[in-house]
């Protein structure tokens, strides 16, 4: 992983350190790219699917959820378009047998020359002071206007090979912009040739090409081939939704940036089916609502924006990226694509079967056209997640050396909601109280016990994995039956009776919070 930034190393150190992410088959030193979820991350990843999954099927009327199967019949790949043109562009370095996606090679070119940009400005900033004017010197300075000529010819070629999948082309933009290997910097390469980014398997009882079965590398055409299914079972009428998280694969050529780009994933989607012609105000609907989704986590405005595609596929009329900036620069979070009838009427017309609708309302039969929303968990995760982690002076002390690193995440997607605490672990009556506080607690929220240690290294260790409240049961509670109730991101304590910690806790980490 090249050119991490501190904080995202932190990240992923965090992560492993705290059970939430470890490195699939680490034993036998990792599997690249492929990463195993542990206790805390489960928690929190399943806490996420939960909030996509309420605010998606449960809140609207008119969305369903399904759960198709991983495999499916390989005429589907074929009809989506998958087996002939779900490709990468790849080149491999002959001196260090690396293999990288040219179109990322071409990029990082590209960012090289903003990033001298960036650097000129900042220069210019610090030099001019309160007289800086940013527009006017990006306007008119002679270096950023040679260096943003030397980005847009790159960007004019590169996009005229891409989307003539023009491989030839691709290798001589390498070539005479003197693209290096970024690890080594030789510039020793292989042609660019197209990589199809399906995994194969094959099917027990069938021999040869035939049984050759694919595992799905999006989970939207489980909903496609179900449309009708679905429609007929549930009688639900045009415009309507159906959504669907589960797992998807994909041989991805360079898989760095650790869950941001994974062989194995999961994603969350939902096909919106609309009449035609009525797409482009349920692409802007579904646009906002997403964005109001993302906002209401508590994901600053800032690190969030739409990013329009350049080019769009042959499918679409319509796409955009919603992106975050995660440590390593804004990347795509979500896609939001309008992708007209083309899935359907390929599937009616590999299929043999019709894909219509009829709509009573206009007295007419039609395939309908799709507006997709399209999210990685796993990414979700990571913006969560590196959104999340501060390391902060604790709140109240002066000397330096009281830092804290706190997972800063809305108590209603946190792993563990309370962890309740006793005074002093070798008080027989504080661990009895603080355990029947815990399994009461525990019958609504995901709770912990602990007296492994004293109270100050147990509230370091709740805040590092996000525990919004912290219950401490002290010797004033075998008196009055009160607990202190500790709040992560202040540190405030409130002492409550049971009945009020009980209220105190439904009420702020229920997931109705996201929603208000
Ligand atoms: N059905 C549309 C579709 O799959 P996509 O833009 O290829 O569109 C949608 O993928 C989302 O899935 C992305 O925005 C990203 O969040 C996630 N995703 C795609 N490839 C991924 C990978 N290799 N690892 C993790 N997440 C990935």
């Amino acid at each position: 992983m090249a050119q991490q930034s501190d904080h995202f190393k932190k990240v992923v150190a965090h992560c492993k350190e705290y059970g939430f992410i470890y490195q699939s088959s680490e034993v036998y030193d990792g599997l690249a790219a492929v990463y195993d979820y542990g206790p805390y991350g489960s928690e929190l990843k399943n806490n996420l699917k939960q909030y996509w999954w309420k605010s998606m099927v449960q809140m609207h009327e008119n969305i369903v959820g399904i759960d198709a199967a991983i495999f499916m019949h390989p005429k589907t790949w074929k009809a989506s378009g998958h087996v002939d043109a779900f490709n990468d562009p790849l080149i491999d370095n002959k001196d260090t047998k690396r293999r990288y996606r040219a179109d990322q090679l071409i990029e990082g070119y590209v960012e090289k020359i903003q990033g001298k940009i960036d650097k000129d400005v900042a220069k210019a900033e610090k030099r001019f002071k309160e007289n800086f004017d940013k527009e006017k010197y990006l306007a008119e300075s002679p270096k950023v206007l040679k260096y943003k000529g030397q980005i847009s010819e790159v960007m004019d070629r590169f996009t005229k090979a891409m989307s003539a999948e023009n491989m030839e082309e691709l290798k001589a933009i390498i070539d005479d912009y003197e693209i290096a290997d970024p690890e080594s910097g030789s510039r020793n390469w292989t042609d660019v040739r197209m990589f199809n980014l399906m995994f194969s398997t094959q099917l027990g009882n069938i021999a040869g090409e035939e049984g050759k079965l694919y595992l799905r590398p999006e989970t939207a055409q489980g909903i496609f081939v179900n449309f009708l299914n679905v429609q007929k079972t549930t009688r639900q009428k045009i415009p309507f939704g159906i959504a669907q998280i589960g797992k998807a694969f994909r041989n991805e050529i360079v898989a760095r940036q650790f869950i941001f780009r994974m062989r194995e994933f999961e994603q969350m989607e939902m096909q919106f089916f609309v009449r035609p012609g009525e797409e482009m105000k349920w692409y802007e609907y579904w646009k906002e609502a997403r964005m109001k989704w993302h906002l209401a986590l508590g994901h600053p405005a800032e690190k969030l924006r739409y990013h329009d595609h350049d080019n769009l596929a042959h499918y679409a009329n319509a796409a955009l990226d919603i992106e975050f900036e995660f440590p390593f620069g804004f990347r795509e979070l979500e896609g939001i694509h309008s992708r007209t009838d083309f899935d359907l009427s390929r599937h009616q017309e590999l299929s043999g079967k019709k894909m219509q609708y009829f709509d009573p309302e206009v007295d007419k039969n039609y395939v309908p056209y799709v507006v997709e929303t399209s999210i990685g968990c796993d990414r979700m995760f990571l913006a969560t997640i590196s959104n999340a982690l501060v390391e902060e002076q604790v709140p109240g002390q002066d000397d330096p050396k009281n830092v804290r690193d706190v997972l800063k995440l809305h108590p209603a997607i946190a792993p563990v909601k309370v962890a309740v605490l006793p005074l002093k672990r070798n008080d027989e009556r504080l661990v009895k109280a603080a355990k029947d506080i815990y399994q009461r607690l525990s019958l609504s929220h995901n709770c912990q016990y602990d007296d492994t240690g004293s109270i100050g290294k147990l509230y370091r260790r709740q805040d590092a994995i996000g525990t919004p409240f912290c219950v401490t049961v002290d010797f004033e509670h075998l008196d009055d039956g009160t607990v202190t109730i500790r709040d992560r991101d202040t540190l405030s304590q409130e002492r409550v009776s049971i009945e009020e910690l009980e209220r105190i806790v439904d009420e702020r980490v229920n997931m109705r919070q996201l929603f208000l």
